[in-house]
């Protein structure tokens, strides 16, 4: 064989080989992945629902583990409540996390919501990297009237924005005086079952600011101009993507394309207003995402063209969980 075709079939054979996908991390069954972050160090924060004391992991995407070393990647663990849901870096290497009470059995405890503060900026100093890494971890606010919470975006370093998929609507916190009030409530937002407005990010790479949100109850993903400081609506929302049923909590690049975990469905989408939304990792029947949650971008400078998914380890035929939940890189090649 002529060696230009050669090395035209290796290369190739190599490209249709390479996987779109890689597990960065799987935690023992039962474990609910619920959200995940990532770090301007490149590592990846992910919370856990439904176990007391509530847990945040730090999971090094370039690193190996030894998975039989118990709580290798747990960061910091919440007394008195059982889940971590939403995480938002609101100012440089500082994280607020949303905890409280749920179970997919009981549901939501009202009264038991809370927002925290995680400091991560020991990453950075960090000489070690196989060293753990260590937090400074302090409370933000109790929120008495939400009557659960989801996820949460930073809307700037003092105000923070937080889906309550049953009220089906977006508070905003102040995170000086501790206060909530409720910024969003539409027919965007609203309740619509098993859970309203789910997933939210903001996009700062507009002006104003740009709200992507997730409705799963309303199989839609939309997108919305919002005021910098109140998180107000200053225009109409638009629909990202519609008929993608039950998405889960999402990332966005600053170009507006959205990245929404679907649970169910087991899948990764691509979607931005006015183009067809198309699955880019997952398939229905299959593990490889199944029990999609939430996306985060890669932030290293090995991982810019990779979303990072975070699973709760789908469910088997009795309706107990397949599997325990990952981490799974997928590359989008953006
Ligand atoms: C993993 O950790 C276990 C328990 O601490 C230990 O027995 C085992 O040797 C470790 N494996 C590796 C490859 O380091
Ligand atoms: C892991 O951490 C959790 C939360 O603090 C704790 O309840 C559990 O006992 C730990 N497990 C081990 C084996 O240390
Ligand atoms: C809860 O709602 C009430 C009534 O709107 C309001 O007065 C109070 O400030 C709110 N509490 C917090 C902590 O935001
Ligand atoms: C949201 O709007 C609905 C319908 O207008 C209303 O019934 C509900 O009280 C509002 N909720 C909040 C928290 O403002
Ligand atoms: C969302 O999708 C589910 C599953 O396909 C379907 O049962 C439900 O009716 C849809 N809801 C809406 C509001 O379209």
């Amino acid at each position: 064989m002529h060696q230009l075709s050669l090395l035209a079939a290796l290369l190739g054979t190599t490209l249709a080989q390479a996987p779109n996908t890689r597990t960065v991390f799987q935690f023992p069954k039962p474990t609910w992945l619920e959200n995940i972050a990532t770090t301007r160090t490149g590592h990846l924060l992910t919370s856990v629902l439904n176990r007391a004391p509530a847990e945040l992991h730090i999971v090094d995407p370039s690193a190996i583990y030894n998975a039989s070393t118990a709580n290798a990647t747990l960061l910091h663990a919440f007394p008195g409540v059982n889940t971590v849901f939403g995480i938002s870096e609101y100012a440089p290497d500082l994280f607020a996390v949303a905890v409280g009470n749920y179970s997919p059995a009981t549901g939501a405890t009202k009264g038991t919501y809370a927002v925290w503060s995680v400091d991560v900026s020991s990453l950075a100093s960090s000489s070690s990297s196989s060293a753990k890494p260590t937090s400074k971890v302090r409370k933000l606010a109790s929120l008495p009237n939400a009557s659960v919470i989801n996820g949460i975006a930073a809307l700037n370093k003092d105000a923070i924005l937080i889906a309550d998929s049953f009220a089906g609507s977006i508070l905003r916190l102040d995170i000086s005086s501790g206060r909530t009030h409720t910024a969003i409530n539409d027919s965007t937002t609203a309740f619509a079952s098993p859970l309203g407005v789910n997933g939210v990010k903001v996009s700062h790479a507009t002006d104003p600011p740009t709200l992507y949100y997730t409705n799963s109850g309303l199989n839609a993903t939309f997108a919305a101009p919002v005021d910098p400081r109140s998180g107000n609506l200053v225009g109409k929302p638009v629909i990202v993507a519609a008929n993608e049923a039950t998405p889960d909590d999402l990332a966005v690049t600053d170009d507006g394309t959205a990245f929404f975990a679907r649970p169910y469905a087991g899948t990764l989408t691509r979607a931005r207003a006015g183009v067809e939304a198309v699955i880019v990792a997952g398939a229905e029947g299959s593990m490889e995402l199944g029990g999609a949650t939430s996306a985060t971008l890669g932030r290293a400078w090995g991982d810019r063209g990779v979303v990072y998914v975070a699973t709760m380890g789908g469910f088997d035929s009795e309706g107990g969980y397949a599997e325990g939940g990952k981490i799974v890189a997928v590359n989008v090649g953006r």
